[in-house]
């Protein structure tokens, strides 16, 4: 059993927690079969989700969570309210247990935050884990790929190791980016705001009427898909399950390449963004084995768009977007294409700024919530028909 801290922004934990809870029975026991073990009680505190599960499992989120920035193996805590208490608790510490040190070349990078505490300066609380660190033959390094997070709140030292390695929001697959895009794990939480309010299925069909690198449609067409593509620095660790040691376990996975993606279609009127958007899409096919995927692209400007072009029996129109507002792109009439588009569409979801307001006829607004992107405060809306 281990403990697992979960990261995300702040605001998203319950989404978080709702998020694990669907995926969890996606994830797959030492056998290769979907768990059996129960999902755990959440501990939720601002900025993320503590769970105490199987350690097979809490390395698996990182496979599924499109909206934790982080997961974090909790691997030890000590009180400490002086230097040289400090350095006897950490000298007791054995981290040959779960990494292979060799492997890493002795070096670890360090990352220290304290709060409310009587050891507050980074700076000597990293000189005294050097001083520790030297009697064990180990070295401070920001080249390291594996990571250690030391915590201290009110005088207790929480040591957790980095099961993630680059930020969750890393995806792989944008390479070309556009100005202003959308973090991925915010296009992700958006995503799964969305299929929880319509169901996750096909006969949804998206349009980013200012796709930009096309963040959002991605993240729609991978919602329900793990990505096993990444390095996670968790499979390295000496206590890796021997499953994730076959050169086949990915394919424990492959119920996935049958179900069919959601398809979409992505509008802007810039023509480099498009054409990012077509080269993501090569990584993206790859990184989730989505060879079909039905991505409609096109260099466009969206008050010229009618959405009668995309109608199709059976299918929900929905716009989904990041539209350009605030100081750093011109709004651009945004908001009137917007108005305009929502009337034609059976539902918008859309991040906005608190000062616009939208009128429409054939949808209402089913809920709206502060979101905060890039320090702007914005909020995140959605309408629907039904
Ligand atoms: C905030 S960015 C979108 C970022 C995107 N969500 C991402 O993650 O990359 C806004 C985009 O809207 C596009 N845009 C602005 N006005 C437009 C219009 N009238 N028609 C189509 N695209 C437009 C811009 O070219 C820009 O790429």
């Amino acid at each position: 059993m281990g403990r697992f801290f979960i990261s995300v922004q702040p605001g998203h934990e319950e989404a978080l927690f709702r998020e694990i809870k669907n995926f969890w029975f996606e994830m797959i026991d030492l056998d290769g079969l979907p768990t059996r073990q129960p999902v755990p009680e959440p501990q939720i505190v601002s900025g993320g989700v503590q769970l105490e599960t199987q350690d097979h499992l809490g390395y698996q989120i990182n496979f599924f969570s499109k909206l934790a920035g982080r997961v974090l193996l909790r691997f030890t805590s000590f009180e400490s309210r002086y230097y040289d208490q400090f350095e006897k608790n950490l000298e007791k510490v054995d981290f040959s247990k779960v990494l292979d040190l060799e492997f890493h070349k002795n070096q670890l990078n360090v990352k220290v935050e304290s709060h409310k505490s009587r050891l507050n300066n980074d700076k000597n609380i990293l000189e005294a884990v050097q001083n520790v660190f030297k009697k064990k033959g180990l070295k401070i390094s920001d080249e390291a790929v594996q990571t250690l997070f030391i915590r201290i709140e009110k005088d207790k030292v929480t040591l957790s190791l980095d099961t993630s390695g680059e930020h969750l929001h890393r995806r792989g697959y944008s390479a070309y980016r556009g100005e202003a895009p959308l973090r991925e794990t915010l296009a992700g939480y958006m995503i799964f705001r969305l299929f929880e309010f319509t169901g996750h299925g096909s006969e949804v069909f998206i349009i980013d009427p200012f796709a930009g690198s096309g963040t959002l449609l991605f993240e729609a067409m991978s919602a329900d898909r793990p990505n096993l593509e990444r390095s996670y620095p968790w499979l390295n660790f000496k206590s890796v399950p021997k499953l994730f040691k076959s050169p086949t376990w990915k394919k424990n996975y492959r119920g996935y390449s049958e179900i069919p993606a959601v398809s979409g279609a992505a509008i802007d009127k810039d023509e480099k963004s498009i054409s990012n958007i077509q080269k993501n899409s090569v990584d993206f096919k790859r990184l989730f084995q989505l060879e079909n995927i039905q991505l409609n692209e096109s260099v466009a400007d969206s008050s010229q768009l009618d959405l009668k072009t995309f109608k199709k029996d059976g299918r929900q129109l929905w716009i989904v977007t990041n539209p350009p507002y605030g100081m750093r792109l011109a709004d651009e009439g945004a908001r009137t294409i917007l108005q305009k588009l929502g009337e034609e569409a059976d539902g918008l979801l859309v991040i906005h700024p608190e000062k616009w307001n939208f009128n429409f006829k054939n949808i209402s607004l089913k809920f709206t919530e502060p979101f905060n992107n890039q320090g702007l405060k914005l909020k995140l809306s959605l309408f629907s028909k039904n």
